[in-house]
């Protein structure tokens, strides 16, 4: 994912950038957060059941102290969700990683560069959001959008 930076970096052409996933459904409007996103970096956090499918975000010491790509072990519920506010230095950080044992570049890097510097803002995610990238997800999106969302669903 963190390659899209890479790859988008002359349409990105060193401007604030919002990268969202596609297979991220979200009820909540973002417009006024990315209007008003400044620099450094910012996700959107949800509290979820299972974690183990995402990045999740470790708040042990009471604030974010590091994003880790699909747990194994539990850290927090708190997934991050596929939606990031980045400044004009992410298409850099982004060719400056290394691939991941997934052989990909993570988002979640690009999350920890900015979290290490103390420039990674989480926020919390208050309507519903799906990853649909499983069956089981899918399906709940598409009921989401036919029972509550009809007519005002920011995909
Ligand atoms: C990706 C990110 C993960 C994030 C998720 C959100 O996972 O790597 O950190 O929580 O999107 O949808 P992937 O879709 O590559 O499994």
């Amino acid at each position: 994912m963190a390659e899209a930076l890479i790859i988008g970096e002359n349409f990105i052409d060193k401007q604030n950038v919002a990268l969202i996933l596609g297979d991220n459904i979200f009820e909540d409007d973002f417009s006024e957060e990315i209007k008003n996103f400044k620099s450094g970096g910012k996700i959107f956090a949800k509290k979820v059941a299972d974690p183990s499918r995402f990045g999740v975000v470790d708040f042990s010491s009471g604030k974010a102290k590091r994003i880790v790509e699909k747990p194994k072990e539990f850290i927090s519920d708190f997934a991050v969700t596929g939606l990031y506010l980045f400044d004009s230095r992410a298409a850099e950080i982004a060719k400056n990683l290394k691939p991941s044992a997934r052989g990909e570049l993570e988002i979640t890097d690009v999350n920890n560069w900015y979290l290490e510097k103390g420039e990674l803002e989480v926020a919390k995610v208050d309507g519903a959001w799906i990853d649909a990238g499983t069956f089981d997800s899918l399906l709940e999106a598409q009921i989401l959008a036919k029972e509550k969302l009809a007519g005002k669903m920011v995909i």
